[in-house]
């Protein structure tokens, strides 16, 4: 369940079954411990960070942010129009011409280095305030989603002031004012992803955050504010859809960074077609993890989880389809049961949580509706037993066997806690069937040959290989897509080139 770090030795496996159906759980249940949520405080109220202040939106709209645990009203945020699109676009061009821009990188550096060290200094504010917004347990917010944020920081920083060794030319310049738009799914990281390689690279930012999850996106504009970056570097506008949509279509920005759907990174690059502007995206994906018959199945099984219900599956590269070699199929199938019988669904803030809850509503109805088609398309649907807490929104682990390649749970990103598994005879048919997709984010490979990784890795048509482990994350790896996933690269010195001239 988390990152591959803590593996099956982890005390996750250790842990007794959530919800046993014989009966004797309750003695055995653990207590509950849950984080404290005081050390953040929530405003009634935010405003969009435009110019380094924080003001209402010129139109007064507002809408409110939701803990999906409880349904309780976090907060209400500003939903940006028109006119603060021009307001931030300009405030970012201003700050581009007359300080970023002309900054030395060795002094953009400091700046980055100072949020990062702030990000790990505020860690646990900023993990609380994530499960509050998003949902997900506090140990993944905890200890994988902040950390690799201020990561993320640092690398960059460490590029600043060495662009002109980094393969681009001997004199590289940046593209002038971002536009960057993201997803609920990892709020923080996305930010920190979006962010910190723009920076480096001496542009400026305008941060779109999604509507279900402002808040980590607002503090880390506080954050900005503290280590002192000059006004209009960073600027931050709450909206929804159409908030994103003014601003990828402003004709004041030079780069366009999105993450989400494929449907609306379709609308973008139409919507960006011809004007010149820099565009990169990060869509979907149906990754394939596959398991051959010579893998530890108690470390594949553990593989398979951290794939598939790490962050409730919300995840772009999540390994939601399983190819297993038909000969282990039953005993992997039987052990990954009893893995999932124990793994606990509640409190996002609870530290021994496993399984958060679903971000919205919009995305529950999607899981649900989903996962009733795998019925009616004939795969066979197990969850452990699991109580469902009464409010919130939530989905109990599920896997489909019996499930065919041209069935729509094996072809459609679900982005929920399901898997569909599928099996395979040779590495041949792992292949021709992992890369039977339209997608091609990521996949992975369970197995003790070193030479078959090498000839899986050169097949499959995936930008993220990954080999005995999953949902493996370093911000010196680059990240992206092939096909339907999009395009560019995030991380490492290839994330750079997506915000430089070169
Ligand atoms: P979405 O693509 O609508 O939202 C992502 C971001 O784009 C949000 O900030 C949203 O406000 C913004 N946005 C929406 N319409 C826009 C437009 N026309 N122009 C510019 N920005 C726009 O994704 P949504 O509706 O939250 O989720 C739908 C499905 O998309 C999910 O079920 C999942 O399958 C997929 N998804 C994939 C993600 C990934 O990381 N690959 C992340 C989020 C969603
Ligand atoms: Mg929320």
């Amino acid at each position: 369940m988390t990152q591959a770090g803590e593996g099956a030795e982890g005390p996750v496996s250790r842990r007794e079954p959530a919800g046993h159906a014989d009966g004797l759980s309750a003695g055995w249940d653990y207590a509950p411990a849950p984080e404290s949520r005081d050390i953040v405080s929530i405003a009634p109220e935010y405003g969009l960070f435009v110019a380094g202040e924080f003001a209402p939106a010129a139109g007064g709209g507002t809408f409110s942010t939701v803990n999906p645990a409880t349904e309780e009203t976090l907060s209400r945020v500003a939903a940006a129009g028109p006119a603060d699109v021009d307001r931030a676009v300009a405030a970012a061009r201003a700050a581009y011409d007359q300080v970023w821009g002309p900054m030395p990188g060795a002094e953009r550096a400091k700046y980055l280095y100072r949020i990062a060290r702030a990000l790990q200094e505020r860690a646990r504010e900023f993990a609380v305030l994530e499960s509050l917004d998003n949902g997900k347990p506090i140990r993944e917010s905890r200890d994988v989603d902040v950390p690799l944020a201020a990561a993320h920081f640092f690398y960059y920083a460490g590029w600043a002031d060495k662009l002109e060794h980094a393969g681009f030319g001997p004199a590289p310049r940046p593209l002038g004012v971002a536009g960057q738009v993201i997803p609920w799914n990892f709020p923080l990281m996305m930010a920190a992803w979006k962010l910190a390689p723009a920076l480096a690279a001496g542009n400026t930012c305008v941060l779109k955050p999604a509507e279900t999850t402002p808040l980590t996106a607002l503090l880390l504009a506080e954050v900005c504010h503290q280590a002192g970056l000059p006004p209009g570097v960073v600027n931050v506008l709450t909206g929804a859809g159409d908030t994103g949509a003014a601003l990828v279509a402003h004709p004041g920005i030079d780069k366009v960074a999105f993450t989400g759907s494929t449907e609306v990174g379709k609308e973008i690059a139409r919507s960006v077609a011809g004007t010149g502007k820099k565009l990169t995206l990060e869509l979907g994906g149906k990754a394939a993890n596959i398991v051959f018959d010579d893998a530890p199945v108690e470390q594949a099984v553990e593989g398979i989880v951290n794939g598939i219900f790490f962050n409730q599956g919300h995840v772009c590269c999540a390994g939601s389809r399983l190819l297993v070699q038909e000969s282990v199929a039953g005993a992997v199938v039987d052990r990954l049961r009893r893995r999932l019988a124990s793994l606990r669904l509640g409190d996002p803030l609870d530290k021994n949580t496993d399984i958060g809850a679903v971000n919205s509503p919009e995305q529950l109805d999607k899981i649900t509706r989903l996962s009733a088609t795998g019925e009616a398309e004939g795969a066979r649907r197990w969850s452990p037993p699991c109580r469902l807490p009464d409010r919130g929104y939530w989905f109990a682990p599920t896997i489909f066997t019996g499930v065919s390649q041209s069935h729509r749970i094996a072809r459609e990103e679900i982005f929920g806690p399901v898997l569909s598994v599928l099996t395979f005879r040779t590495p041949e048919e792992a292949v021709a069937k992992a890369n039977n997709t339209p997608y091609g984010l990521s996949a992975g490979a369970w197995t003790e040959k070193g030479s078959r990784i090498l000839w899986l890795a050169q097949r499959l048509r995936a930008g993220v290989i990954w080999a005995n482990t999953y949902n493996r994350f370093d911000p010196a790896s680059p990240f992206g897509g092939y096909q339907e996933s999009g395009f560019g690269r995030e991380g490492g010195r290839h994330g750079l080139a997506a915000y430089l001239d070169a």
